[in-house]
């Protein structure tokens, strides 16, 4: 008999949510909305930026439509979230408002320069307040409406700066178009369509993958949200992960399934997992369905560039795994993975190696080399939620006895992840 388990809303999803809903003519009603320190962050900057954001909720969220936004005085704190900073940049940016952004010492250290650049470009007044490339940055006001078109063609493909520059297209009535070298997440560009913004996206194609919003003439009056957020595919992810190492078969019920965020599935089954996946329904344009996973043996693979943009977030994962898998896999093409909340190659290389199993480092990725032996020992997160839940998977496995320093740190995305690993391991719960 398979275990069933649901995983909480999809992070990404939310933060959209939270951002779009007050930008709609009317209030919107969600369900699923992730409670989590990241979508908190979003939630809380929000507020003070005057949208009608309850500061807790449960199953159903009321969020304010046509908010009556304004600037703050302070700084606004971003936490821990990535997705805060950037989309903020680009929706502060759009509506003209002055603000500083700031966040924790990890957010801190990630690069700004990505969105500052192209929103300076379209005429926003954005300064670095302390060293260059980092947080805090100071938005100043000018009138709304009064930005330039923006083409433009990031060097790396990026979710949270094709959304930024989206937003600042849709809060200021002008035109973005972004083409990435590769497909990064769409929940952005579906969101946007669901409120009926005039926006086209598609597949990447020789030139790229192209988001375009034209507003044309007339700025779009936006349409309310209503959806229930699919369950985050990855957060799901880990649970997959952990089922195949502790050879347990697992359904996960209504999780997202949009194929910019399902690469990771197509790994694990060239890896020789069986996974199935049916489509159930959909959510504001984003399809959800249910996981089957099969436990069985993995294989190495070669993970390409290409390939990289639709499973970033399960990179953690796939190199765990592939510790356990037979042969050697490779991965290219990730050298973003060290500007996300750590630097997940190194962490992901010190860790592997001090458990034992063979690992090569290389600028843009990692070669690990499948280990069948005991793995003891304990894994250093640095405070990053997806390296704690990458190792707290690999300890699913019955030959593998890893402790991880910050188990807390899982708070940002997933805070029952640990439940949850329980519930599939069979240790309590
Ligand atoms: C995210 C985009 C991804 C991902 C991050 C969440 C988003 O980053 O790593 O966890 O919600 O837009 P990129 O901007 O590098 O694609």
């Amino acid at each position: 008999m398979s275990l069933v388990l649901r995983v909480p809303g999809d992070k990404s999803i939310s933060h959209r949510v939270l951002v779009l809903a007050g930008l709609a003519r009317v209030d919107s009603r969600v369900e699923g909305l992730l409670d989590a320190a990241d979508v908190r962050s979003t939630a809380a900057a929000l507020r003070e930026l005057g949208a009608e954001i309850p500061s807790g909720w449960d199953e159903e969220v009321r969020l304010g439509g046509s908010t009556s936004w304004h600037g703050v005085a302070g700084s606004l704190d971003c936490g821990n979230s990535g997705t805060t900073a950037r989309l903020l940049a680009g929706l502060v940016a759009g509506l003209g408002l002055e603000t500083v952004l700031d966040g924790d010492a990890s957010l801190r250290r990630r690069p700004m320069d990505r969105v500052v650049y192209p929103l300076q470009a379209m005429g926003a007044r954005i300064a670095y307040l302390g060293e260059r490339d980092r947080l805090p940055v100071a938005l100043r006001a000018r009138a709304s409406g009064s930005l330039r078109p923006l083409r433009h063609r990031p060097r790396v493909a990026s979710a949270q700066v094709k959304s930024s520059l989206l937003l600042a297209g849709l809060t200021s009535g002008t035109r973005v178009e972004v083409i990435e070298p590769g497909r990064s997440r769409d929940h952005t560009e579906r969101l946007m369509a669901a409120m009926g913004a005039p926006i086209e996206f598609g597949p990447c194609g020789e030139e790229g993958a192209r988001a375009l919003f034209d507003p044309g003439d007339e700025p779009p009056a936006l349409r309310s949200l209503r959806l229930r957020v699919p369950g985050d595919a990855s957060s799901a992810a880990f649970l997959v992960g952990a089922a195949l190492l502790a050879g347990r078969p697992l359904r996960i019920e209504g999780v997202g399934l949009n194929p910019t965020r399902t690469g990771y599935l197509d790994v694990l089954r060239r890896m020789g997992a069986v996974i199935d996946s049916r489509a159930t329904g959909e959510e504001a344009g984003e399809p959800v369905g249910d996981l089957f996973v099969e436990p069985g043996e993995l294989t190495g693979t070669e993970i390409e560039p290409v390939e990289v943009p639709g499973l970033l977030d399960e990179l953690p994962l796939l190199a765990v795994l592939a510790a356990r898998a037979r042969g050697t896999t490779s991965i290219r093409g990730a050298a973003e993975l060290r500007v996300k909340e750590s630097d997940r190659l190194a962490l992901l290389a010190t860790n592997l190696e001090a458990l034992g199993v063979a690992c090569r480092e290389r600028e843009d990725g990692l070669e690990i080399s499948g280990s069948a032996g005991t793995l003891t020992g304990a894994a250093v997160t640095g405070g990053d939620h997806r390296i704690s839940m990458a190792f707290g998977a690999l300890s699913a496995h019955p030959n593998a006895r890893v402790r991880v320093d910050d188990p807390a740190c899982v708070g940002v995305s997933y805070p029952g992840f640990w439940d949850d690993l329980r519930r599939l391991t069979g240790e309590g719960g």
